[in-house]
């Protein structure tokens, strides 16, 4: 069995990490872990039960028993009964949760019951400890941070209307003492390990961190691709059989000199240099890996074309898999030079949106650091 793609993120409280995993994983079609819902539902779970939380072996005697998972649309269950969302993530709760994350005894039994939940399947796993406890060998670690005035700042936006707002020196000195307890408990303390992606979010938004990561993992799994477009599109063969059809260019032209062609992915033709991703499901378009690190284009069926995923195969080119009608190549002062329906070849000029030229920017950034 192939090893699953696990991507474990870890980072401080309010770095974006809950909301940014959870698309990502969407996005993915991965399973999606939130370890830090495990601790809230517990924690919840104390108090409705009236145990002696000062008593940290009543504490644990009491978690070790509990079953903490997940249903179908992903709400946390504590023994099978489903917690609303606002009552895990009420202050009160979050500021009793260390008698049960300070707690070794409840650690080892939630570490146990997400080892399972991932057990053998491709995941993305979100917490404290996910690149350290529970996920040490996940193909990706991303340590995602953001300054705690940055962090403040995102709280503070997101405030209830109705409720009195902190000022933010406040929020940042009660972030920061967040920070402390969690990056200095003794079991499962919040680490950078030499091994994760430090990827600071001061400044970027969040589709651009989700571009990044998203560049991150296909760099480490490019069959990750299927399941990012598997959704919006139809792929398949080209006409000709074994071809699909790809946009070349020369970069030293900005305009000029781009054409769409067809590519024979199959090792027949490029011995042990591809890896094909065609699905025949609709005798459209598809891609290739050429030498595990580039792409192919994709075609499906909507108008529209959405999200951005680029990956680079030529200096200065990128081929776009958009999940939309088009496949595209664009250069890297962010002009689409050509681009094609699928069944027949057009050029054309088209400009990106401001949205799409970040998301290009960040995949960028990964895959062209300098
Ligand atoms: O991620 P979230 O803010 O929901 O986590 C709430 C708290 O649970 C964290 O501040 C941390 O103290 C604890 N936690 C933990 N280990 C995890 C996830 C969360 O100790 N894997």
């Amino acid at each position: 069995m192939a090893r699953p793609m696990v991507i474990a993120i870890d980072g401080p409280a309010g770095a974006g990490k809950s909301t940014v995993t959870r698309l990502l994983a969407q996005r993915l079609k991965l399973l999606f872990l939130d370890t830090g819902a495990m601790y809230r539902a517990a924690t919840v779970g104390l108090f409705d039960a009236g145990i002696n939380v000062d008593d940290p072996q009543a504490v644990a005697a009491w978690v070790c028993q509990r079953d903490i998972g997940f249903d179908a649309e992903g709400q946390v269950q504590l023994d099978g009964v489903v917690l609303p969302r606002a009552r895990i993530r009420s202050p009160e709760t979050t500021a009793q949760i260390w008698r049960v994350a300070d707690n070794v005894g409840c650690r080892a039994h939630l570490v146990q019951l997400q080892k399972s939940l991932v057990a053998g399947r491709d995941a993305v796993v979100e917490g404290r400890d996910a690149t350290t406890v529970i996920c040490p060998d996940a193909q990706l670690k991303i340590f995602l941070d953001a300054s705690p005035e940055e962090r403040a700042r995102r709280r503070l936006s997101e405030w209830p209307p109705h409720q009195a707002q902190p000022s933010l020196p406040e929020v940042v000195a009660q972030i920061r003492e967040r920070d402390q307890r969690d990056s200095s408990r003794a079991v499962g303390a919040l680490t950078l390990t030499d091994d994760a992606v430090h990827l600071y979010s001061d400044g970027l938004a969040m589709n651009e961190v989700i571009a990044r990561i998203t560049a991150y993992a296909v760099q480490r799994q490019p069959f990750l691709l299927e399941n990012l477009v598997a959704d919006q599109l139809i792929v398949g063969r080209s006409r000709q059989p074994g071809y699909v059809r790809v946009a070349v260019g020369d970069p030293a032209h900005t305009t000029a000199g781009w054409q769409l062609g067809l590519t024979n992915p199959t090792p027949e033709r490029m011995p042990g240099s591809t890896r094909s991703m065609t699905r025949n499901l609709g005798g459209r378009q598809a891609g290739t890996v050429l030498q595990g690190q580039a792409i192919l284009c994709l075609a499906g069926t909507a108008e529209d074309p959405g999200h951005v995923v680029a990956l680079p195969m030529l200096p200065q080119t990128w081929y776009i898999i958009e999940p939309g009608a088009w496949h595209a190549v664009i250069q890297s002062h962010g002009t689409i030079c050509a681009w094609a329906e699928s069944s027949g070849i057009r050029e054309e000029q088209r400009d990106l949106t401001n949205d799409q030229l970040s998301e290009m920017g960040a995949y960028t950034t990964v895959y062209l650091p300098h």
